[in-house]
């Protein structure tokens, strides 16, 4: 099943292995590819899903109004229902790890386990705000490339091995531009779930790159400390990009938090 259809939207899926599900969440502007290290290595113990959120990948187009989380959170239960599964593993990186928490929030008792990985609980800052409204209009005005030069030095640590980069610039370059300006107003406009930290009653793991200059590893420390059964495990050489730049460590990161289970 490489889609999963329901309510007019058409979510493209990757899957593999068998077993309770894993749902895999990717980050902005990218797609499902980037857990394909993931799916690989953890297909002996789940049956990983990793969904392109709508608008990105090959799931269908969005319009450019603001995309909210709990929205992306709708689609991820859709999913579950889709696929007959009450409660699945929830791992989520970056703008997934927004979506994730809006999910925590919105249904609870749906996750065996929690993965936070280079993301975080608060909301944007003022200044933060006006940047998603800078990079919108950046967008339009010099096309896609210049978006992905800007955020190819920000996402990855110094050390990125060239296909990395690779791959980074080539979801980066194929997300479309309705997407790209309605992540960025949905990234702007979300609710701050700190608060949501304290409810979570699942096992999580709060992983981060040690050289992660967008949601550095100071605020995932903050968020594993205000779970109650959180781990942290903080990768070498990684930027923001964890799952790509150190697969393995993130791999073993999530075997470890499946065997809690
Ligand atoms: C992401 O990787 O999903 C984004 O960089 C997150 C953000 O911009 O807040």
């Amino acid at each position: 099943m490489p889609y999963a259809e329901f309510d007019e939207v058409r979510l493209h899926i990757r899957q593999a292995g068998s077993g309770p599900v894993a749902l895999f969440v990717h980050g902005f502007p990218l797609d499902s590819s980037m857990w394909i290290d993931q799916l690989h290595a953890l297909s002996e113990v789940r049956r990983c899903i990793a969904v392109d959120l709508r608008g990105f990948g090959r799931s269908s187009a969005v319009d450019g109004s603001p995309l909210r989380m709990e929205e992306l959170a709708n689609d991820l239960a859709g999913v579950l229902d889709l696929v007959s599964e009450e409660r699945a593993d929830i791992i989520g990186f970056s703008m997934g790890g927004y979506a994730a928490l809006a999910f925590a929030e919105i249904y609870p008792k749906r996750m065996r386990t929690l993965a936070l990985v280079d993301t975080r609980s608060g909301a944007d800052s003022a200044d933060g705000k006006a940047g998603r409204d800078a990079m919108a209009q950046k967008l339009v005005a010099d096309g896609r490339a210049a978006i992905a030069e800007l955020m190819q030095s920000g996402l990855l640590g110094p050390q990125a091995s060239i296909a990395a980069q690779a791959r980074l610039r080539t979801m980066i370059e194929n997300c479309p531009y309705e997407t790209i300006v309605g992540a960025l107003g949905g990234m702007r406009d979300r609710t701050d779930r700190t608060e949501v930290l304290a409810t979570i009653d699942v096992p999580t793991a709060v992983i981060v790159g040690q050289d992660d200059g967008v949601t550095p590893p100071a605020e995932a420390e903050a968020m594993a400390a205000a779970i109650g059964d959180a781990t942290l495990t903080i990768v070498a050489e990684s930027g923001h990009m964890s799952p790509i730049e150190q697969p393995a460590a993130v791999n073993d990161a999530l075997l470890e938090l499946f065997s809690r289970v």
